[in-house]
């Protein structure tokens, strides 16, 4: 299959997936505009429809819009996706195409012949400034996802007339133009610390909307993804344009709607302010912001996002993820071998498969204000290392996980007083020590090379199999004195971060490692290419994570979502709720256990092993099925198999439930409960639906269940 054709004639590419299309050309002045970005064409369509009328500009005054790339420079007056300054005070660049290469690749797995990942790249070269651009576009087997980059190259050599370096004020990935639409609707995530991943649907203003992250992580606050929809699309029904930034640092996505009704969304990495010279010889590589059309409604989008995540961008997708225990919310920073080893054990006893040591197991850490960097285990907590914790985690049956913050340091530490220039500082400013700590300057080659040293050193002497790697503060004042591009430690960090972690899994192919920032702080697709889960959020109240979740869940798969079974009632809300519920609900992710097992009654012991056993049996369903999102439930669909969670939240006395109707099941076949033994006629699940209360017996608040069905032979 062609995933991209080009006309030459018309100067037209035309790049398409099974279920949409995204054409561009090039016009007289070798400017590169979208033609169409949504249901598949062929190249006749395509043609047609860049033969057709152009969003022409209705005067002067309205300047070049639906640019595929647009740069400052001529009548711009829209937010560019690229900005710099030349040395000699000029600014903005006016290409000329240089050309354009396809290249096609093997097929990543079996079964997919014909179906190969292809990359479109279109050069230009400015028309007076040693300065060229690539613009890249990769198509993969089996997803929707269009990833696009940018490179931009100063190509001269110090000894030539511009020999100079260009000050980079801006360089977004990729810029996507919406077709026009009667009305928009935006969709995206934000949040704090324990309130990550709220959806919000909104109408789109004709504006500028931003969303951001100025913190040197991806951000509680916002996520660096987006949704598009005309305003009437519903979780199961109508065309949705969705973006998502490759990106673990500060980034800016910006979503244009001008008044003449063009939607455009310019997305990169780092915020705005930040300036980096590009030296004679130098290029700048953006992250991808990817892109996808789907037309069947929220769901069939983020549906779309976990298949390309979990076949293109997750180094282990196809590993079912442990179910863990992690000590932090039990021990907090007061762990000692004692008290470790008899979780462990307590865990071992639920059918836990990896036990985590969280933080305090290190240094003079008792607390958060101290021994951050020193990465020896505490003779206090651990007088003989962390050998006989983890050889009885193992003997227990489990695997060892270690809790680790490597990009960080206490100044009351070891590493501090022996390494104060290695943390990120501004000249004649004081430094914020959020949470008794500063970050250090990872992209220094000393630093980073230290940070290896010590994580290798650990991974190899306890055989660690998973890390747990934190990030518990955003940067400030964030420069590196004397350095004469101090900006680019916005960018370098990120690079040096997802290296690092690269390093770790190529020499040690068994290590796994959890994305943590202070709970989600740091989720995206850039560190997702680097890690098997993510910590969703330090709120592990089950009410509180269902919407969490669900944010999670608009982009990011459930094999991703770390979700824990804490204690009730629950150490951050007070609340309190049935060991059922809370359960149920982090079984629709990666299930951990993070509750004080010493506390817990027998009744809830054998309660808590019954409910992992019955996670395992529909663990491959729910990691590695299709989501589906319905009202107060979860489904999972694969193959023949189906599993619904499904929980009841308070309703006013005399409030009508109304029954869950299933999707994605047969309905000419019948699918039999796995617990009930109970028939189910496809046909009628998918329309009659089941009821809360006779079929799922949801009877009071905060009861749940979960359903396990499976299609009989016919
Ligand atoms: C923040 C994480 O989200 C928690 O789970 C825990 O690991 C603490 N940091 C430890 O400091």
């Amino acid at each position: 299959m062609t995933l991209v054709s080009y006309d030459p004639a018309a100067r037209l590419w035309l790049l398409s997936t099974a279920g949409s299309s995204c054409a561009i050309r090039l016009d007289e002045d070798d400017v590169l505009r979208q033609v169409h970005w949504g249901r598949p064409l062929t190249l006749e369509q395509a043609l047609a429809a860049a033969a057709g009328p152009v969003a022409a500009p209705g005067s002067s005054f309205d300047g070049i819009t639906g640019e595929e790339y647009p740069a400052e420079g001529g009548a711009r007056f829209g937010l560019p996706s690229l900005q710099l300054r030349h040395a000699d005070g000029s600014r903005g660049v006016h290409w000329r195409y240089l050309g354009h290469g396809i290249e096609t690749g093997v097929a990543e797995a079996a079964g997919e012949e014909g179906f190969r990942p292809c990359e479109l790249t279109i050069r230009f070269r400015d028309r007076h400034y040693p300065l060229e651009l690539d613009l890249h576009y990769r198509l993969r087997p089996n997803s929707e996802v269009l990833e696009r980059r940018a490179v931009l190259r100063h190509t001269e050599s110090e000894s030539e007339p511009w020999g100079e370096p260009v000050r980079l004020l801006r360089m977004d990935a990729a810029c996507w133009t919406l077709p026009r639409l009667p009305d928009y609707g935006l969709s995206h995530a934000t949040g704090g610390w324990s309130s990550e991943s709220q959806l919000r649907r909104t109408a789109l203003p004709v504006a500028e909307t931003v969303l951001t992250s100025r913190r040197g992580i991806t951000s509680h606050q916002a996520n660096p993804w987006l949704m598009i929809d005309d305003g009437s699309a519903t979780e199961d029904s109508g065309e949705v344009w969705s973006t998502a930034l490759a990106w673990s640092g500060s980034w800016r996505i910006t979503v244009q709607r001008t008044p003449d009704g063009v939607v455009s969304c310019t997305g990169g990495s780092g915020h705005e302010g930040l300036v980096v010279r590009l030296l004679p010889g130098d290029s700048w590589e953006t992250p991808v912001y990817a892109g996808q059309y789907t037309a069947d409604g929220f769901g069939g989008a983020s549906r779309a996002w976990h298949r390309h995540i979990a076949d293109h961008v997750l180094p282990r997708a196809d590993e079912l993820r442990p179910v863990l225990y992690n000590s932090w919310e039990a021990t907090g920073f007061r762990v000692t071998e004692q008290n470790q080893m008899q979780l462990a054990s307590k865990a071992a006893e639920l059918g836990v498969e990896l036990f985590v040591l969280d933080d305090g197991w290190f240094g003079a850490r008792r607390d958060d204000s101290a021994g951050l960097g020193d990465w020896t285990p505490s003779a206090e907590g651990f007088p003989d290392g962390l050998g006989p914790l983890a050889a009885e985690v193992r003997r227990l049956g489990m695997r060892f996980g270690l809790w680790v913050e490597p990009e960080m340091v206490n100044p009351d530490s070891d590493l501090y007083r022996e390494h104060p220039d290695w943390v990120l500082r501004m000249p004649h400013r004081e430094q914020s020590a959020l949470r008794n700590q500063l970050v250090l300057d990872l992209a220094r080659p000393e630093v980073a090379g230290w940070a290896h040293a010590r994580l290798d050193a650990l991974v190899s002497e306890y055989a660690i199999d998973y890390l747990k790697w934190d990030m518990n503060r955003p940067f400030t004042d964030a420069g590196r004195p004397g350095h004469p591009d101090p900006d680019r430690l916005w960018f370098d960090h990120v690079h040096a971060v997802h290296a690092l972690m690269a390093r770790l899994r190529a020499d040690h192919p068994g290590l796994r490692i959890e994305a943590c920032a202070g709970g989600g702080g740091r989720v995206d697709l850039g560190v997702l290419a680097h890690t098997d889960a993510a910590w969703t959020s330090d709120n592990t109240d089950a009410l509180d994570r269902i919407g969490i979740q669900h944010g999670y869940s608009q982009l990011y798969p459930a094999r991703t979502m770390s979700a824990w079974v804490t204690d009730s009632p629950n150490p951050l809300t007070g609340r309190s709720l049935p060991l059922a519920f809370r359960f149920h609900i982090a079984m629709a992710g990666a299930l951990g256990i993070g509750g004080d097992l010493r506390g817990w009654t027998d009744v809830e012991l054998r309660q808590a092993a019954d409910l992992v056993a019955r996670y395992k049996r529909i663990r491959p369903v729910v990691q590695q099925g299709a989501q589906y999102r319905h009202r107060n439930a979860v489904q999972h669909v694969m193959g023949e198999e189906s599993v619904v969670i499904a929980w009841q939240l308070p309703v006013p006395h005399g409030v009508p439930i109304p029954p869950l109707r299933l999707a994605a099941l047969d309905p000419a076949a019948r699918y039999r409960d796995q617990e009930t033994g109970r028939l189910h006629e496809g046909a009628l699940l998918l329309t009659r639906g089941l009821d809360a209360r006779l079929d799922l017996g949801l009877d009071s608040d905060f009861s749940s269940t979960v359903v396990h069905l499976r299609r009989e032979g016919d």
